[in-house]
C-alpha cells in the first residue's frame, strides 16, 4: 500500500483522521490515531491560537508521530439577506426550551486566520491543512520553507486545479456523501455536491499532486476502493466520531450507528454555511425559513449557545450532528481498534477477485 504520500509523513497506513472542528478531535484521538499509524489531524479551526499551543503540545506529549492541523480559510462576508426577526424569533423558542436567556443579533465577527496560521507557523506541525478555500501564497510558501506539508479541500476538479496552482502539496476530493461543511469556494455549492465515486478519479486525472479522497469511506472496502481510483489515502471523518477518544457526546454517538442515509441532508440551518448532518428538529425548523438563516459566520454565532447547552444536556434535537452518509456503518470502539480493523478489512478487500 506504498503511496507517494505515505512516503512524504513516513505513515504506516494509507489513512487520514479527518481533522473536525467543534471538539471532536480532542488531543486523545489525533495522538491514538498518529500513534496507530495514520495521520491524525486537529480540527482547530474554532480554537485561539493560544488554545492550538497547548494542544498541539499535549499531542506532542503523547507521541513523536507526524500529526495536523487543520484550520478554515477566510470566506468573503455575504451580504444580510431574508428576515432576521424572524430567525431570532425561532432562536428565542429553543433558548426558552433550553433556559437560556432571549438570542441577540450577532455582531460582526473577526476572523480569526492570522493569528491561528502565526500558531501553525511557530508549531510546525508535519501537515497544514485547510478547507472552506485558498490560503494566501505566501503562507503557503512559509509553510514549504518550514518543512510543513499543506493540504487543501476541492469538492470540483476546477478548485483542484486552483489548489494545485496555489502551491498545495496534496488535494482532498470532498465527495456529495462528506460530514460536516462543504469546502466548496469557487462554484454554487448545490453544483459542486459531487460524488465520492465520481469526483476522485477525476481530481487524480487533472492534478500531479497527491490526492486523498473524503466521503462515505467507513471502511476497508471503501479505503480500497478510493486507492483503486487513484487516491493516495482516505481522510474519513464519521469513522472516527464514535471512536471512545472522540469528543463529542454519547447522545451522538449513539445516533450515528442507529440512522439510516435517508435521514442525512445538506443544510445551512446551524452555521449558515452547507453542512451534512443528521436531520433533527433545530434543523428542520430552520430549514423552513431557509431564506432568513443568516450568512457564515453570523448564524453559527447565533445558534452557539444552544449548540453548547444542547451539547450538556445530551439534547440531540439540538445539536448539529455532523455525520457521512454512510454514517449507518459507525461502531463504537478505540480508536486503535478502529484502525487495526480498518487495515485488516482493505487488505481482505484488495485480495478478493
Ligand atoms: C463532525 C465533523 C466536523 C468536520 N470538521 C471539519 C473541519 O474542521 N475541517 C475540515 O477540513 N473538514 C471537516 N470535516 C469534513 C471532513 O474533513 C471530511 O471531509 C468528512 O468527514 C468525510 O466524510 P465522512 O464523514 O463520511 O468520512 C468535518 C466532518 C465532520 C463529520
Amino acid at each position: 500500500m506504498a503511496t507517494r504520500l505515505l512516503d512524504l509523513l513516513k505513515l504506516d497506513h494509507p489513512i487520514i483522521q479527518a481533522p473536525m472542528a467543534g471538539g471532536a478531535t480532542t488531543v486523545e484521538l489525533v495522538s491514538e490515531a498518529s500513534k496507530a499509524g495514520v495521520l491524525g489531524s486537529l480540527g482547530a479551526a474554532y480554537m485561539s491560537p493560544e488554545q492550538i499551543d497547548a494542544a498541539a503540545a499535549d499531542i506532542r506529549a503523547r507521541t513523536p508521530r507526524p500529526f495536523a492541523i487543520n484550520l478554515f480559510a477566510s470566506v468573503p462576508d455575504q451580504p444580510m439577506q431574508g428576515d432576521t426577526g424572524r430567525m431570532l424569533a425561532l432562536m428565542a423558542r429553543y433558548h426558552e426550551q433550553l433556559g437560556l436567556p432571549a438570542p441577540a443579533a450577532p455582531g460582526p465577527q473577526a476572523d480569526p486566520l492570522p493569528g491561528q496560521i502565526e500558531a501553525v507557523l511557530r508549531l510546525r506541525p508535519a501537515v497544514f491543512s485547510f478547507t472552506f478555500g485558498r490560503i494566501p501564497a505566501d503562507v503557503l510558501a512559509r509553510c514549504r520553507q518550514l518543512g510543513i506539508l499543506t493540504i487543501g479541500t476541492a469538492t470540483t476538479v476546477r478548485e483542484a486545479i486552483a489548489l494545485e496552482q496555489d502551491g498545495v502539496d496534496a488535494i482532498v476530493a470532498q465527495g456529495a456523501e462528506a460530514g460536516g461543511h462543504r469546502g466548496t469556494f469557487l462554484e454554487d455549492f448545490e453544483q459542486s455536491l459531487i460524488g465520492t465515486m465520481a469526483l476522485t478519479p477525476q481530481v487524480a486525472d487533472a492534478v500531479s499532486v497527491p490526492v486523498i479522497a473524503s466521503g462515505g469511506i467507513m471502511d476497508g472496502r471503501g479505503i480500497a476502493a478510493a486507492l483503486a481510483l487513484g487516491a493516495d489515502a482516505a481522510q474519513m471523518g464519521t469513522a472516527f466520531l464514535t471512536t471512545d477518544e472522540s469528543g463529542i457526546s454519547d447522545a451522538y454517538k449513539a445516533v450515528l450507528p442507529a440512522s439510516r442515509s435517508e435521514q442525512s441532508r445538506v443544510t445551512r440551518a446551524f452555521s449558515g454555511r452547507p453542512a451534512r448532518g443528521i436531520s433533527n428538529a433545530f434543523m428542520r425548523d430552520a430549514d423552513a425559513i431557509a431564506a432568513d438563516i443568516l450568512p457564515y459566520p453570523l448564524q453559527n454565532a447565533l445558534t452557539r449557545p444552544m449548540r453548547t447547552a444542547g451539547g450538556k444536556a445530551g439534547n440531540i434535537n439540538v445539536l448539529s450532528l455532523w455525520a457521512g452518509q454512510a454514517a449507518p456503518l459507525a461502531r463504537r470502539e478505540s480508536t486503535a481498534d478502529l484502525v487495526q480493523r480498518l487495515v485488516r478489512e482493505t487488505q481482505a478487500a484488495q485480495a478478493r477477485r
